[in-house]
């Protein structure tokens, strides 16, 4: 079996339900594998739920029920929530799994067997909200901590250590000789500055289990469950771990291997996660994994935070925007096609109610929509939905389109690729208005004219469907569909000019993005 191309996303705690930022993560990675499909790549897509640890199981205290309820409730919702933004992932893990549970035991054992653990007193600083210890250099100059640590206690327990400190200079190595291993670039020089100018303290890699009990227990000592962030990084492998794949050392493959179809996947191509976790994928993963004598991944492609109205989402300000409301009232495309378009992969993004609006009406109900919809009826209307003849008058900015978008997409950049397909769409629009082919449909002479200019439209909609498909694959079906083709637009191969043969004829055109009343709710409803 050759080895498939292998995108992952973080996996979200389950302490409430998926917002915007879990949203916009899991749908660039979609179109990342949809893209690799598109070409004709098999591709695997990895995404789930990190279910252990403190929060969890806080919030599951909070709702007055056990977390392994609480989880197996959410997870529902958040696999309805995955479906909803039609994402076609290959697989979905849930930390508490068995198969998840067990290949990190086996890797825990193997590590300890060799020497890379050991248990140390630990005296000091501990946040419980982000789990983690502090020391006194993470205090601020007025001798507090960041409010983000919410409650710091002093605490004194034993625990089992990872080694790190050895790992420093060939990490930096690693890094350095490796460009791409990090991206965007000002993300990778982030993580080299923190390696150069800090020495790596050794990571915690238990909790007593008196203290937190909600986690995998160390198969090594039971009075210890693994601590969180070792247990949610291994799932990236847990799971080819688990299905048989030649790329993982065998020693860490499941004993029953046999319950769950094989794979070849790692190493992973891209690892996409949002840029807090950076330094959890960027420094202490790549040493879990040489630990392990497992193959690096490619690349961890990190991406911004997403702000509404200039500040930061919290359930508490209540400004936390619901990707399913979005999709209920304006579909999952419309969703799609604002968070890949508004916020390339790497700053931050701010997300407005107007400017989500503003791009509907613009770019999807004007501009695509449109086009599609007036290219498709005043085919049905003057030629009975029968193309007559072939015409190549549009193929050069065709064809430069679908080059330039299949060069961004296979870099990544989806968003110039969307301004790229864009300039088609506008292209296309310009046409209409200026070769008119209502006019051209009211003069005889004109019928050869008319002919040519309808094809080139509808063979324009048929290509901007096969390049939209990772994007907008509701959208991009709906234009086959109306266009009388059958299968679905899945293939780059067929971006090409002249696919539509004379003589088609098409199907029914209908409006792809109706065009909403933009007065907000609020007053309207007075
Ligand atoms: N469970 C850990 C990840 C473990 S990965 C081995 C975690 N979970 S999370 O639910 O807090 O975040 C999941 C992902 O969502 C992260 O990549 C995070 O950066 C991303 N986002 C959370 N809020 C976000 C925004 N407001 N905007 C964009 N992405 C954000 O961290």
């Amino acid at each position: 079996m050759s080895k498939s191309f292998y995108i992952t996303t973080a996996i979200d705690y389950v302490n409430g339900r998926p917002h915007l930022g879990h949203a916009y993560e899991k749908v660039i990675a979609d179109v990342i594998a949809r893209a690799h499909r598109s070409f004709g790549e098999s591709a695997f897509f990895l995404t789930g739920l990190d279910e252990h640890g403190q929060k969890v199981q806080q919030a599951a205290l909070a709702e007055g029920k056990n977390p392994a309820l609480y989880c197996d409730e959410l997870a529902v919702i958040w696999q309805e929530v995955a479906a909803k933004l039609q994402l076609t992932n290959d697989d979905f893990v849930r930390t508490t799994q068995r198969r998840h549970k067990e290949v990190v035991q086996t890797i825990l054992s193997k590590l300890y067997d060799e020497g890379q653990f050991y248990k140390a007193l630990y005296e000091g600083f501990y946040s419980t909200k982000e789990e983690t210890f502090l020391t006194e250099k993470d205090r601020r100059p007025d001798g507090t901590f960041d409010p983000m640590y919410g409650e710091v206690v002093r605490l004194q327990e034993e625990n089992y250590y990872f080694k790190l400190r050895e790992q420093q200079s060939w990490l930096i190595d690693y890094i350095e000789k490796n460009p791409s291993f990090v991206a965007p670039d000002y993300r990778r020089n982030e993580v080299l500055g923190f390696l150069k100018n800090n020495v790596l303290e050794d990571l915690c890699i238990s909790r007593p289990a008196a203290r937190l009990n909600w986690g995998i227990p160390l198969p090594f000592n039971t009075d210890y469950v693994t601590y969180v962030w070792f247990d949610a990084l291994s799932n990236y492998i847990t799971v080819p771990a688990s299905r048989n794949d030649a790329g993982v050392p065998p020693q860490f493959h499941w004993h029953d291997v046999s319950s769950e179809s094989s794979i070849s996947v790692w190493p992973a191509d891209i690892h996409l996660i949002g840029k807090d976790i950076l330094k959890f994928h960027a420094v202490y993963w790549p040493i879990m994994l040489k630990a392990m004598g497992a193959p690096l991944p490619k690349q961890i492609l990190v991406h911004g935070w997403w702000q509404k109205d200039g500040q930061r989402m919290s359930k508490s300000t209540g400004n936390v925007v619901d990707p399913v409301a979005i999709i209920d009232e304006w579909g999952v495309d419309a969703f799609r096609f604002y968070v890949v378009r508004e916020l390339d992969i790497g700053p931050d993004g701010n997300w407005t109610d107007a400017g989500f609006r503003s791009r509907y009406s613009a770019e999807l109900a004007n501009g695509l929509g449109n086009l599609v919809n007036r290219s498709l009826s005043m085919l049905k209307r003057y030629r009975e939905g029968k193309l007559r003849k072939i015409s190549t008058e549009l193929d050069p900015e065709a064809t430069r389109v679908i080059t330039e978008t299949r060069s961004l997409l296979e870099k990544n950049e989806l968003q110039r690729a969307l301004i790229t397909i864009w300039s088609l769409v506008t292209r296309a629009n310009q046409y209409v208005d200026q070769t008119a082919p209502f006019k051209l449909a009211k003069e005889p002479a004109q019928a050869d004219r008319l002919d040519e200019v309808l094809y080139n439209l509808a063979e324009v909609c048929r290509i901007l469907a096969v390049l939209l498909w990772p994007f907008l694959p509701d959208t991009s079906s709906k234009i086959f569909q109306q266009l009388g083709l059958s299968g679905a637009p899945d293939k780059f191969q067929a971006a090409h000019w002249g696919g539509l043969a004379a003589g088609h004829t098409i199907g029914t055109p209908t409006p792809l993005f109706p065009r909403k009343e933009t007065v907000p709710k609020e007053q309207t409803a007075q």
